[in-house]
């Protein structure tokens, strides 16, 4: 008995720290991001009362509870810290915030993310970059991804910020902080048969795609015309056919894309055929 109490106590720091979770990736220490960086973060990706907001790796929970309390956002935050996890739920319920929040003791990798409109994190720049795939696959175009000092390499931010702040020095060493939004775009590669009012007969828009870069052209009338000046951003695509007057933008919902050009006539455009 006193053998058993003896091995209980051994183990007890153990213990302790087994209640964190085990991580596929440990994605970076606990630093916690100023409270200047999360109030930009969450304006720059214009948090509201609409959105969903989901902070990978939450720390003391600082990010979610800023986009509940001044910004009217709901959301969750994941964390490994069991310490942490509790800290942000005391927190969440001390501030009244508890039915909009929660913080879940869960590694990020295996964190179900399909239901964020906002995607908020600080994390080390290899972690960052292996989310990116994951990002594909479950969020909604349109979705904002906010990242603290660290991008998403090879996609082209909507919005990137670079600052000077003292609060940084003694977490990396240099004042310099940035900060990433991206925009989830829709999946438009392929090739789509288009009504549009430049064409006589049925039209073929054949879209190539790189995350938010979109290239292509159209076959109208029997002519191959190129499209210049195309956009995506989320689900919203703009182009203009070279040669021609008008811009066009539409709205890509899964494989159906409908608009208008120049505001007024419509067109539309179904993946396949
Ligand atoms: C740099 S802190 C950022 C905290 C908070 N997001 C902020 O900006 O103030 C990173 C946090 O991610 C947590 N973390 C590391 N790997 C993780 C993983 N695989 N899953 C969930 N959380 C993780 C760490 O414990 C740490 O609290």
């Amino acid at each position: 008995m006193k053998f058993l109490s003896l091995l209980l106590l051994a183990c007890a720091p153990l213990l302790a720290v087994s209640q964190d979770v085990s991580p596929v990736k440990d994605a970076g220490p606990y630093v916690p991001s100023p409270q200047s960086v999360v109030a930009d973060m969450l304006r720059y990706a214009d948090v509201s009362a609409k959105d969903y907001l989901i902070d990978l790796g939450s720390g003391d929970g600082r990010i979610v509870l800023t986009a509940a309390k001044v910004f009217g956002a709901r959301g969750f935050g994941v964390e490994i810290k069991d310490e942490l996890v509790k800290k942000s739920n005391e927190a969440a319920h001390k501030e009244g915030l508890a039915d909009r929040v929660k913080f879940i003791k869960q590694d990020l990798f295996k964190t179900d993310m399909s239901q964020a409109t906002v995607i908020t994190m600080y994390l080390l720049p290899d972690t960052v970059n292996l989310l990116k795939d994951k990002f594909l696959a479950e969020l909604r175009p349109g979705t904002r991804i906010v990242s603290h000092d660290y991008p998403l390499t090879g996609w082209i931010p909507e919005k990137y910020v670079q600052m000077d702040l003292e609060d940084k020095v003694q977490i990396s060493g240099v004042t310099t902080t940035l900060i990433y939004l991206y925009v989830v775009p829709a999946k438009v590669q392929g090739r789509w048969s288009a009504t549009l009012p430049a064409s006589k007969q049925p039209a073929m828009l054949n879209l190539k795609q790189q995350l938010t870069r979109v290239s292509g052209s159209a076959r109208l009338d029997g002519k191959e015309v190129p499209l210049e000046e195309v956009k995506l951003r989320g689900d919203r695509l703009t182009f203009r056919l070279s040669g021609r007057k008008g811009e066009y933008s539409g709205q890509v919902r899964g494989k159906t894309i409908e608009g208008v050009v120049d505001g007024k006539q419509p067109w539309s455009a179904t993946l396949g055929g």
